[in-house]
């Protein structure tokens, strides 16, 4: 018969090795955190260099149209369109800097529909080459004293694993909202995907618990650190996340954080 240890704890050495100190240990869990981010990032940058060939197309385009046409009322609906284009190319550019800042744990009163928005716009290649639709709803503009940056990685990393859960596409519905008393600001990402059993579902925030074989094609997913980060993250900032499951139905991902008042706006009588 094949040995087991009676206790259950795995029979592995370490009698010549000091355990971690404690200050070890929250080194590591920082790297952890970080090294997530950055690959998160690294995997984005394709979709994102696709995004901005999309804004800067019609802002050449209409440049040189607008240099050829001397008539002003055609030129105007130019300067129009290629203020559109560099508005769009400036908001990716900001969902990616957000991300790329290294000290990104500074904190601030944020527009977490604005967030929410740019992490979706930075996704919408990838889902949409995955058949997945995206349904967005935005109740009031909450706000959080958050560090942007990282709340956008826990989103990020959740509608990731909304799209892993729907290989035959599907709908990812973020919403964006506060709670009934207003204290606390709710941002859940739903999908239509297969469903977490009972048993998988009590594992999740476990880091490198993963039901998936590796990396997709895209080369994200299959270490098992995303929801354990994503937690990690979220307690940081005093918050909860919670998952919800129904196997053959989908899972919804709602994470709470404590609202606060929306910076005064600058300039403002
Ligand atoms: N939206 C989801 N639908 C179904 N299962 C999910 C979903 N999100 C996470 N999971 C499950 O939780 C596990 C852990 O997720 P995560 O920590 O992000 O690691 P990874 O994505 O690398 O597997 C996944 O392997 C999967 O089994
Ligand atoms: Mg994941």
């Amino acid at each position: 018969m094949a040995a087991s240890t009676t206790n259950g704890t795995p029979a592995t050495a370490t009698a010549n090795q000091a355990p971690p100190t404690i200050e070890e240990f929250e080194a590591l869990r920082r790297q952890v955190v970080e090294l997530q981010r950055v690959s998160a990032l690294g995997v984005l940058a394709g979709s994102v260099c696709h995004e901005l060939n999309n804004a800067l197309t019609p802002i050449l385009s209409y440049a040189k149209l607008g240099l050829r046409n001397p008539d002003p009322e055609f030129r105007r609906r130019a300067f129009e369109k290629i203020q559109e284009g560099a508005e769009r190319a400036a908001a990716i550019t900001g969902g990616v800097l957000g991300l790329a800042r290294p000290r990104a744990d500074r904190r601030s009163a944020t527009d977490l529909v604005r967030l929410a928005e740019e992490v979706l716009l930075l996704t919408a290649k990838d889902l949409s080459n995955h058949r997945v639709r995206v349904d967005f709803q935005a109740e009031g503009r909450p706000h959080a004293r958050v560090s942007p940056a990282q709340i956008q990685q826990v989103l990020l990393n959740l509608v990731i694993n909304a799209r892993q859960a729907m290989p035959e596409g599907g709908t990812v519905r973020v919403r964006v909202g506060l709670d009934a008393a207003g204290r606390l600001a709710e941002l859940s990402v739903a999908d239509t995907g297969a469903g977490i059993a009972p048993a998988v579902l009590r594992r999740i925030f476990e880091p490198f618990f993963t039901t998936k074989s590796g990396p997709d094609e895209t080369g994200l997913g299959g270490t098992g650190l995303g929801l354990s980060v994503c937690r990690e993250i979220v307690e940081a900032h005093r918050g909860r996340l919670r998952a919800e499951s129904r196997v053959g139905r989908g899972t919804t991902f709602t994470l709470r954080l404590p609202a606060c008042p929306a910076p005064a706006q600058q300039g403002a009588a």
